[in-house]
This record gives structure tokens, sequence and C-alpha cells, in this order.
């Protein structure tokens, strides 16, 4: 794919779309780590003397009461906090004041505009894809930086429209994911081990499916692991299960059950409560009357010794209910675990392993984790993702 070094930004006006959909309480940012990431393609283009004309979505608007909680004002701020330099901030998404505003910027300033979902209110032109939309924002700039891998799994006009009409190159962020997502995916070092959490097989079957196909060993703890010993007809008391893809999971079993590495004990709890009263058991002696909420020990050393020499690995999804502290250590003891091996590219596939990564203080000791939530999944599922396709072939 052709990236930002690929063309002449002097000069220019640059349309920047970035993935800036970050978790808010109250008005604040309560992780920036999507801001962050974006940082780098922000820089370049204003060292190469471009004018950044930035956008983004951020979560779902559909009546004007939404846009009170939705406008990316408090973002502009934390830019212009981040790069040190201000960051213009324009609230509207067309018309006199943007296009002035941009005519108004000077090479290596900074310009951005507001929710581009602001646009979604009468007829979702932003998210579904508005042809005039797309055509519309292309117009206000001479070349167009994608850099929004999180939105890489929409057909939106702000990705995939202006794409349509226009130069389209990859920003450094989205390149980064494609490196090591789509690296993993197409041409693993290996041996390849994945690690897929999280509490529905339902969510995660295209991953699986994919991932067998692809990776030496498929490690599969988490709520959905239960529908797998389920399949294999242990007693699963009252755990998650997904009655409907039992029969899928004993397919899958049938046909890779070599490569599949399941638990070997669970932690049981007498309730879905955080203080609920619970004991580690045997997978083969799960009570009838008891719920489990966690992989145990034995299972952790089970899966880090799967993990030991693997040159590739992607963890997605969690392997309990990570939000109560006591059923918290089967995930922190498998991010624990990759993020102490030395040998190995090292992936978290977003979402909710990302967040715990970063909140455990592991961040660093990833060699990868994706800003894309559905957006990994699908690249993870081996999809095509409309956002990726549009940038132009080097
Ligand atoms: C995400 O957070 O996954 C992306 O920003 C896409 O957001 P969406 O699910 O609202 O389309």
């Amino acid at each position: 794919k052709k990236t930002v070094e690929d063309v002449e930004l002097k000069g220019k006006k640059v349309l920047l779309r970035a993935d800036l959909n970050v978790p808010m309480s109250d008005g604040e940012i309560t992780n920036d780590n999507r801001i962050v990431q974006a940082l780098p393609t922000i820089r370049y283009i204003i060292e190469q003397g471009g004018k950044v004309i930035l956008f983004s979505h951020l979560g779902k608007v559909k009546t004007e009461e939404d846009k009170k909680d939705k406008t990316l004002q408090p973002v502009a701020e934390r830019l212009t906090e981040l790069l040190d330099t201000d960051v213009a901030f324009v609230p509207h998404t067309r018309g006199e004041a943007l296009e002035q505003g941009i005519s108004n910027l000077e090479d290596g300033g900074i310009l951005m505009f507001e929710n581009t979902r602001f646009e979604d209110i009468d007829g979702k032109k932003e998210s579904g894809n508005d042809p005039e939309l797309g055509k519309y924002w292309a117009s206000l700039g001479d070349i167009f930086v994608n850099d929004a891998f999180g939105t890489a799994h929409r057909s939106h006009a702000s990705n995939v429209g202006i794409g349509n009409n226009l130069e389209t190159v990859s920003g450094y962020l989205m390149q980064k994911e494609i490196d090591f997502i789509g690296g993993a995916i197409d041409a693993p070092e290996r041996p390849f081990v994945a690690i897929l959490g999280g509490a529905k097989v339902s969510d995660k079957i295209g991953v699986i499916k994919n991932v067998l196909d692809k990776a030496d060993r498929v490690i599969i703890g988490g709520g959905m692991a239960y529908t797998f010993f389920k399949a294999q007809g242990k007693e699963i008391g009252k755990s998650l299960l997904e009655e409907d893809k039992v029969d899928m999971a004993r397919t899958l079993l049938e046909e890779s059950g070599d490569k599949i590495v399941l638990p070997v004990d669970v932690v049981a709890a007498e309730d879905f409560a955080p203080d609920a009263k619970h004991r580690t058991v045997s997978v083969d002696e799960i009570p009838a009357d008891m719920e489990c909420l966690d992989i145990g020990e034995k299972t952790v050393e089970r899966f880090k010794e799967v993990l030991e020499g693997a040159k590739t690995v992607v963890w997605n999804g969690p392997m309990g209910v990570f939000e109560m502290e006591n059923f918290a250590k089967g995930t922190i003891g498998v991010c624990k675990a990759i993020a102490e091996l030395d040998e190995a590219t090292t992936i978290i596939g977003g979402g909710d392993s990302a967040a715990a990564a970063m909140d455990l203080g592991y961040a660093d000791d990833f060699s990868h984790i994706s800003t894309g939530g559905g957006a990994s999944l699908e690249y993870l599922e081996g999809k095509e993702l409309p956002g990726l396709s549009v940038i132009d072939d080097k």
C-alpha cells in the first residue's frame, strides 16, 4: 500500500482521517491511547510542511440531542496539549466556516473539524457512505491520508467515500496495524500461537476458524470455552453456554482437536457476583449448581507451556470476568505470560484484552497493541476491510 512517505506533502491540503473515537465519561477522555497513536502521522505531515485537516467519528449520533456529548472538541484540546501546537477546532462538518478555516491554514498548521457522524442525523450520510458527502469532503483537500485503522471495517463517507475521489495513502498507524496483524495472519514466523477468549463463541467464530487455519496452536479460554466443554460431553454447571453453537464446537474439535488447547481447571462460583464464594476445580468436576468465571492456575501453567518457544502470538479476549478482581487472575496470568516472551512477536487484537494489558502496565512489553476493536476482529477473520482496500497500491 502507498504510505504517507510516498507522496509530496509540502503546501498540500492533507485530509487526515484518524480514529479518535475515544472512551469518554462526563465530557472527559478516559483513555487517550487512540489520540496518542495518531500523533506520528500528524507530526510527519506538519514536518513536511503539509496543512493538516483532521477528522474522525466519535460514538454514534442519531439525534440532535446526541450531539451534546459527542463533540470532538475535548479531543482537539487534548491534541493541542500533546502536540504543543494549536489545533484549530471548527464545530461544523461542512460549510463556509470550515472552508474558510481551511483556506486560512498555513503550511504545517492543523485544523480539526467536528464529529463526522453529525452527518448521520438526517439520513446516515456518513455511516451509509453517501457519495455526495464523500465527494464534498474530498473537494476540501489535495490528498487523503487514511490512518483510521479502528474504522477500517466500516464503509463510511469519511474513509471509503473520500478515498473513491482522491489519491489515498496510509498513515503510520494504519501501516503498523497492517504490518503486525496482516503479517501474523499472512506470513507468521512459526510456531504461531493464538489465544482467544471472550464470552461468546458467536462473536469469535470467524476468528477461531481463520486462526485454526493459520496458527500452529489455538488456545481457547474465557466464557466460550464452556460451549467446547459441552461439546465434549462435560458437565458445565451454570457456566455460559451457547446451545446453538455446540455442534459447531464439536465439528471444530473433530477437525482440529490437536491444535485446540482448552483449560484444565476453572474457577467455579456460587453466583455471578464480585464477592461470590468460589473455588478452583478440574474441568471434569464442575459442580452442576455453580458457574465458572475464570481459568485456574494449572491452566495458566498449561498455556505457558504451549506458548513457550512461540515466535508469533496473537491474543484476543479475556480469560474470565476480569472486571471482578476474584475472577481476573486468569486474564492477568495470560497477559503476563505473553508479555514475558522475549523471542516472540506479540500482538493484542484490540478491545478488552488491549485495555487489560494497558491497565496492568504491560503495554510496553507487547510488540503491538491494536487500536481496533471490530476492525482487528474482522482482520483476524480474514475479511476484506473497506477502509484498507480504498488505500492506493504502490
Ligand atoms: C471502534 O471503536 O471500534 C471504531 O471506532 C468503530 O466504531 P463503531 O463501532 O461505532 O462503528
